[in-house]
């Protein structure tokens, strides 16, 4: 496709203060679980969105002093001169592509617990800080507040030393700045009480910011345009009045909206461009650039909401994570190959269980430096075996992609008559279309690779594979969910589990349906469970989610969303049985029981469907494994998420014919113990 020239005003160079973005493309500041812990992993997955075309390229939030310390979740720091060669990585790789480099100055007051400097957390008054930690900030008083102050003007310094181009101000996400603005601001001295008042201290740091770098960096306001999300709180009185005030102080508004599940809202819960509405007034007020996120995988959005004048720059977290040549990709007019995100948040998982990122969409995403994974990039093949693959679910679809890319021969035989495997299925269940995406742009790249054959409705045995002759199988055949209970709490089936009125997802997803009440009994906690009994309601039945777990789908905590599940299971009148399990199940009726008492009761039901764990389908694996060079992938090596199985085929398909590999197959950066060690000095 020749680029389309409608997109050239994507390309525009836009002036942020005293700098120049190369274009519109803008990547918002974004953790990555890496942080201030492997700054080479770092410096290469920002300097590969740079490569990609975004323009702009900022760290995640970057603590400005050990009173905002982080951990277990790891933020970027720029506490001192390490910190700033540490950074500085990163701004080299970004540079080196023509991009700005932008960091994200961050002081989390009441957000931090301070678990690993100790230090006591800071607040505008005494309130609990942390997150349910049972410890409280002290107090800001007048030398604290100074102390914050400079705290963040040595911090910009040391940013203008590391050479970030864009300094922020980070009023938003609930962290110091932001508990000054609020209302909640219990303060009754000259930063509290009055709007002015609660304004004070971000004004201040502005203008101090400015007075400090301003000369060669632009300094950027992270602020809520309102007080909730879209759904909830649109008031946008007291945002609007605050930013009328500021209007022209900084040189760039990164406008998010307060709640942030909305703000970086699943697909399940918020469309592309879902910001628009709360948004949409800010270029009346400032003729600073603007620049907003929306999970902008569109071109057609991005360029509407240019035009409209609703934003300046095309600010991106998850898109660029998705796809870091989505930028590149809309230059060279090749949109239909966008890896588009799909709005799973597995990527925001990483940074909350303060591990390195990872994406379902992009398995090179973390990859960079570690393992010398290119998102565009894949080596060329290193022998002429003829590869087999059997099963086109994520796994087996990547798995196609990767090896054709590298120019193997590839088959793909799927025994159902369509391709995709879990990602088509549950695209079809309530609010996860968009996974479908996961399989389209898989099949997009397979129409455009020759050494790629795809046969559908071939169930392929192991005579047959044999006969094939193929040098290499690979094995992509998925797993069952399982219909006797065991799972997570479960360790054991369930007595009456063998009953014809026990269903798993498979059979929901295949079509059948319960006839009468039903228990969901979900000891799988991610989204499945929710989603199956939403499905369910929808089809007029009365619906019991049991869980043990003491929340509807309690592991999405990490994908930001079991508010959002919680709440739409209980407003659609899902009755919830949390910290409980299943003791029995009879004709017509099912035993739960406390998992703290032991308590027993009986619940009228006709079904049960058990979405608790799954058993890899890998009997054809093991029958040809002492027979043909076999491999297995994805779900049918070890069930997990679809983000797993995109990974397993790829790695799969990335070290075919790679020289052999060692025990641990990355690279890894770490702390040097010094030679000799004295002892602290006190
Ligand atoms: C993995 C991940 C980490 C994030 N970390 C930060 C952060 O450190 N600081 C911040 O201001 N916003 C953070 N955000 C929010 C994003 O900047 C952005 O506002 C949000 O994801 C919506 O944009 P998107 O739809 O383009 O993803 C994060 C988002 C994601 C997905
Ligand atoms: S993990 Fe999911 S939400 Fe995050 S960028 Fe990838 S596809 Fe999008």
């Amino acid at each position: 496709m020749a680029p389309d020239p409608r997109f050239d005003v994507l390309f525009e160079p836009v002036r942020i203060g005293p700098v120049t973005a190369p274009n519109r493309f803008y990547q918002v500041p974004h953790c990555t679980g890496i942080g201030y812990r492997r700054p080479e992993t770092l410096a290469a997955l920002r300097g590969m969105k740079a490569a990609g075309g975004w323009g702009t390229v900022c760290t995640e939030y970057c603590s400005i002093h050990p009173s905002s310390d982080d951990d277990p979740y790891p933020s970027a720091s720029i506490w001192d001169d390490e910190d700033v060669r540490a950074l500085s990585l990163m701004v080299d790789a970004v540079h080196e592509h023509g991009a700005l480099a932008g960091v994200e100055l961050w002081h989390g007051g009441a957000a931090s617990a301070n678990h690993y400097s100790r230090e006591a957390p800071v607040g505008p008054y005494s309130r609990p800080a942390g997150v349910w930690d049972p410890v409280q900030t002290k107090p800001m008083d007048k030398d604290d507040i100074r102390n914050l102050k400079r705290w963040h003007l040595e911090a910009a310094k040391r940013a203008q030393r590391a050479g970030f181009d864009i300094v922020y101000v980070y009023a938003c996400h609930w962290y110091l700045v932001k508990q000054f603005l609020s209302p909640s601001n219990q303060r009754n001295d000259e930063y509290g009480g009055s709007l002015e008042n609660r304004m004070r201290l971000l004004r201040e740091l502005i203008e101090e910011t400015k007075e400090a770098v301003g000369d060669s960096c632009a300094v950027a306001v992270r602020f809520a345009a309102s007080a909730g999300g879209p759904d909830d709180d649109q008031d946008v009185s007291e945002p609007r009045a605050m930013l009328e005030q500021l209007a022209d102080l900084p040189d760039l508004w990164d406008i998010t909206v307060h709640d942030y599940s909305y703000e970086m809202g699943t697909s399940r819960f918020v469309p592309e461009a879902g910001l628009e509405a709360t948004m949409s007034w800010v270029k009346e007020v400032t003729g600073k650039p603007v620049v907003s996120v929306g999970r902008f995988t569109s071109p057609e959005t991005m360029l509407r909401l240019v035009r409209q004048g609703i934003i300046d720059l095309v600010g991106a977290a998850r898109p660029s994570i998705a796809d870091p040549f989505l930028p590149e990709k809309i230059r060279q007019g090749r949109e239909d190959d966008i890896r588009e995100c799909i709005g799973c948040n597995i990527c925001y998982s990483g940074d909350q269980t303060g591990t390195p990122i990872r994406c379902t969409q992009n398995p090179t995403m973390g990859e960079e430096w570690r393992k010398g994974w290119h998102p565009e990039i894949i080596p060329p093949r290193g022998s002429d075996a003829s590869v087999l693959i059997v099963g086109g679910g994520p796994a087996g679809l990547e798995a196609a992609v990767a090896l054709g890319q590298r120019g193997y021969e590839v088959t793909l035989a799927e025994a159902r008559k369509e391709l995709g495997g879990r990602v088509t299925l549950e695209s079809r269940l309530p609010g996860l279309a968009e996974y479908a995406r996961v399989r389209d742009w898989r099949l997009t790249q397979i129409a455009k690779l020759p050494n790629v054959e795809v046969y559908l409705d071939s169930q392929v045995d192991e005579e047959q594979i044999l006969e094939f002759g193929a040098d290499r199988v690979v094995v992509a055949t998925g797993a069952t969910w399982r219909r006797d209970g065991t799972g997570r709490w479960l360790e054991e089936p369930v007595p009456g589990w063998e009953a014809p009125s026990v269903l798993t997802p498979d059979d929901i997803m295949g079509g059948v349906l319960p006839s009468g009440p039903v228990v969901v009994f979900d000891d799988d906690h991610y989204y499945l469970g929710g989603v199956i009994a939403e499905r369910l309601l929808a089809a007029g039945l009365e619906v019991t989610l049991v869980t043990p777990a003491n929340e509807v789908s309690t592991w999405t905590t990490h994908t930001e969303e079991q508010h959002r599940i919680q709440a739409r299971i209980l407003g659609l009148g899902i009755a919830v049985e949390t910290g409980t399990s299943l003791a029995h199940i009879g004709d017509g009726e099912v035993s739960l029981e406390c998992i703290y008492t032991g308590r027993q009761r009986v619940l009228e039901s006709t079904n049960v469907v058990m979405v608790t764990s799954r058993v890899p389908r890998d009997e054809l694996y093991s029958s040809l494994a002492d027979r043909i060079d076999t491999t297995r992938i994805g779900d049918c090596l070890a069930p997990g998420t679809i983000a797993t199985s995109v990974y397993s085929g790829h790695q799969y398909a990335r070290e075919m014919d790679a020289a052999p590999l060692a025990d641990v197959r990355f690279r890894r950066e770490r702390v040097v113990a010094p030679r000799s060690t004295g002892p602290a000095s006190p």
